[in-house]
Parts: C-alpha cells; structure tokens; sequence
C-alpha cells in the first residue's frame, strides 16, 4: 500500500499546533509497521535549513495563473519518513505560515504542486491522505483527473478534519484563475454563496475521518459543524474518529533532552527537579509545595481562555502557581500580562512560542488546565498524561475521550473532567484537583494512572491502514 500524506504542516519542518506534530508524525508510524508512505508539505522561510537535505527535483513546472511556474522539492527523512519539502519562495517564505488574505491561493498553489510532484515521481498512490482545508484543493483535481488521466485512475483520496473551525474561504469567482474551472469543481466548492475548500474537500473525498470518536459525532451537530453538519450527516457512513498519537520518541520524560531532570513511573523524583527548574524560569519563588496550574496553548476562543481569565482571581485564591506559555488574541495576551503585574510572585507568563519551553511546562507542572469549548483531539492533555501531570478538561472531542475523572472510591481516573462551559465548573473541578493534590499518596495514584495510558501512534496508525484498506475496496 502506497500512502502519500499531504499536509500544510509538519514537524520538524513546520508547525503553529497539533495539525504540524500529527502530519510529521503518522508517516513515521506508518512507515514502521510497514506502509510505503510518504510525506509532502510545503518549504516554508520558517523550515529550517538542516532538514533539507537535498534538492529531488529543481524543475517542478507548475501550471498557475495562466502561465507555468517553476519550484523546486528538497527531499529530507527528518521525521522519520521521506519527505519531499516543495519550495517556492513567492508564496511561502513569509513572516508566518498563515494569516495571509491569500492564503488560499497559497495552498491551492502547493496542492497543485504536489500532485505534479506525484505525477513527476512516477509511481502514483493509492491513498492520498489530505488534512484540512489546505488539502481541499487536491481532493478535487484527483476526483476531476481520475475520471480522464489513466495515471490517476486508481488512487483514492482520505480527507481527515482536525478542525472543522477553519475552513478555507473565498470567493467562487476566484476559482478559474486557480485552474478550476468545470462545473464540477465549482459545485463542490460552493457553499453559502462563496467557495469552501473544507466544503470542497469533505464533499468529494471517498473517505473522511476526523481526529477523536467523539468529534466525528460532534460534528454532526449544528453547535459544532461550522454550518457543514448537513455534509457530516449525509456522509456519516464514510466518516471514522481516530484518535491521535503521541510520538513518544519527542515526548517522553525519560529521555527528554529539554528537561533538567528525567523521570517515569517508577521513579517521579525527577519530576520536582523539572519543578524546580521552571519556577526559576519563570522568576517564581521556588515553593516546591505548592501546585502549579499550567497552560500551553494558542490563546483563542476554541480554548476556553474566557473561563481561565473568569475563573483566574480563584485559581490564585485557591493556593496555586499559574503559569501560561501562548500566543494569539491581544486581549487575552494583555490579561495574561496584568495578571503577572497583579500577583508577580505567582504568576508566570511567556507571551510567544517556545518549543521548548513547552517540554519544561509539561513536566514542571502539577495540573494541566485545558476547558476548551471545543477540542478535535488535543494533545496536550496526552503530552500531560505522561508526564505525570494532571489533567483538568472540558468533557468534548478527543479530551472527553482520553481523559477519565478520578474516582476516589475506586481508585480510577487520570485527571478531572467537567461538562458545561462555565468558569464555576471549571472551579469545582480546580478545588477537586487541589484536594487530591494535599494527599500525597492519591496524588501519586492519579499520576501514575495517566503516565500508564498508551497512546502511541502505532494503535492510530494502524486504525489509519484500516480505513485505508477499506477506502481502496470502494
Ligand atoms: P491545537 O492544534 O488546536 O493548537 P493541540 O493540543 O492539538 O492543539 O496541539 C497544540 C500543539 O502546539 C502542542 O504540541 C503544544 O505543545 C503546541 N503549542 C501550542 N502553543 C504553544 C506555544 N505557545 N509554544 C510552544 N508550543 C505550543
Ligand atoms: C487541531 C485541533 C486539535 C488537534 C489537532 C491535531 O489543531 O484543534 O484539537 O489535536 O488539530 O489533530
């Protein structure tokens, strides 16, 4: 089976959130439980220059705005998996990988290279697997090709959602300068009276999946289909939730080159070394006792910052460290900012992205607070998990499905889980946690039971050569 995985982002190359950490690492896996899988995404200014290995091709003629474009593809095997990098600095070596009015064409650009670029290759897949609306312009050249190209005929196309919020708009008149120009492709990129590429891309793949079970029902309803839950329900027999992995080879506490100290489940002692560590970074006095609650996260509404910043005043109140690693809307950015002014000596903000910051955040921390409105999958949560630190969620998408609340009485649970979005739940949940946290033995229990979870990608990637069997048996 021959999968070509085509994403906007993917790490070591490139990444703004988890759509980056989850396209670098599936190739990997599904190269090593034996898959021919490749990997394509776009060579950004950002994509550091050890990671381009070679120059493959140096003449990717590109069909584009009525003339022919040349680019280039670097080939690298930086994630574990080959990879072809197509370079053209016109569009892509910019200040920051998106927020660009053009960011349309931009990737309608580098879906039409990648497909030149498996045409140039000379074998093609039998799945091409797209992410997000960056790929939707790829899902509809292949369903437009197949039907006349014979190089094409027998590839099919999985489309995977990571997050339906965003979905690609422009205008429908824009469609012909992009090479689109069949009726055909202007239907399914119609939506609403401008042109979707997630529409686009929903509508015409033969398969879709999304990142947790309970998104892929999610997303069926009005409250969280971003108006395209009529597409979901009429297509829910070609939709499965396959919850992401954790690559365990970047985020494991007993390796973790970022880390001060390492540790595991057998042996936390570590864990309070990292502790240590990132109070200090954070000018806080080092108070090795009292919990840390901590964020890493884009600071958007999708986050649920609105309940940190309502329920902030309480989380101080209730004894704790609050500590923030994010970037994203102003507001929050300057709330998080007074809030330091406010209460220096327990508060520890990093306005910006900090790769590896991140790594000393999730294994200095006590709790983990993530009550987004909605979540696709998350990762943080899992990265939390093993790290021994405890997560406190929002019960939606991927967070509902891979954290379990702690049950004293039983003894089972890795984290705490409430259901409305209200910023008082959030804090029942808060002071919960803060109980567990004074007993020492329990704390550990609850540790312990997250750092035992397996979420590596081997078990999703193998979900992911299921779905792929079956879209190739369509
Ligand atoms: P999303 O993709 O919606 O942002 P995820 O939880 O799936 O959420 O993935 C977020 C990823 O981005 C994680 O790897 C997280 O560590 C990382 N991340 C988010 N914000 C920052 C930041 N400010 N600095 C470093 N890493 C960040
Ligand atoms: C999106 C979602 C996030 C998910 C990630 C990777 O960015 O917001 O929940 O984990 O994609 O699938």
């Amino acid at each position: 089976m021959r999968v070509a995985v085509i994403s906007a982002e993917a790490v070591p190359y490139s990444k703004t959130g988890g759509l980056g950490d989850v396209a670098g690492a599936l190739p990997k896996a599904l190269k090593q439980i034996g898959v021919d899988s490749l990997l394509i995404t776009p060579c950004y200014w950002q994509t550091k220059g050890e990671y381009l290995w070679q120059t493959a091709i140096d003449d990717l003629w590109i069909a584009w705005r009525g003339g022919s474009h040349r680019a280039k593809a670097f080939y690298s095997n930086a994630n574990g998996s080959p990879t072809f990098l197509i370079d053209y600095p016109p569009l892509f070596h910019r200040d920051s990988i998106y927020g660009y009015t053009e960011d349309y064409e931009r990737f309608a650009f580098f879906n039409h290279a990648a497909l030149a670029l498996l045409q140039r290759i000379g074998v093609a897949p039998d799945i091409l697997h797209l992410n997000d609306w960056h790929c939707g312009f790829a899902a509809v050249e292949l369903a437009s090709r197949r039907l006349y190209e014979a190089y094409w005929r027998a590839t099919r196309s999985v489309f995977s959602i990571h997050n339906m919020a965003y979905q690609g708009g422009f205008g429908l008149d824009e469609l012909p300068a992009l090479g689109f120009t069949s009726d055909f492709a202007r239907n399914s990129f119609a939506f609403n009276g401008y042109a979707s590429a997630m529409k686009a891309g929903l509508e015409v793949s033969d398969t879709l999946s999304t990142v947790s079970r309970r998104y892929a029902y999610e997303i069926q309803t009005h409250e969280n289909g971003y108006g395209l839950d009529w597409l979901m329900r009429q297509r829910e027999n070609r939709l499965i939730g396959i919850t992401n992995g954790v690559d365990y080879d970047v985020w494991n506490p007993q390796t973790d080159p970022e880390l001060p100290a390492h540790f595991s489940i057998d042996d936390l002692a570590g864990k309070r070394e990292c502790k240590r560590a990132m109070l200090e970074r954070f000018s806080l006095p080092v108070d090795l006792d009292r919990p840390v609650y901590a964020c890493v996260t884009r600071l958007t509404s999708q986050k649920g910052v609105e309940l940190i910043r309502q329920g902030a005043s309480d989380i101080l109140a209730s004894g704790g460290f609050f500590v923030a690693l994010g970037s994203g809307e102003k507001d929050t950015e300057n709330f998080l900012q007074a809030l330091r002014d406010y209460a220096p000596s327990r508060v520890g903000i990093y306005i910006g992205y900090n790769e590896k910051l991140a790594h000393l955040v999730e294994a200095g921390s006590d709790i983990f607070l993530m009550p987004s409105k909605f979540e696709p999958c998350g990762l943080n949560q899992m990265y939390s998990l093993r790290y021994g630190t405890v997560p406190i969620v929002r019960a939606v998408g991927g967070l509902d499905d891979t954290v379990q609340n702690w049950d004293a009485v039983d003894g089972t649970g890795n984290g705490f889980k409430f259901g409305p979005y209200r910023a008082d739940k959030l804090l029942e949940k808060i002071y919960e946690a803060r109980f567990a946290y004074e007993d020492k033995e329990t704390w550990a229990k609850i540790q312990k039971n997250g750092m035992a979870v397996d979420n590596s990608w081997e078990n999703a990637a193998r979900n992911y050569v299921d779905l792929y069997s079956w879209t190739m048996a369509r």
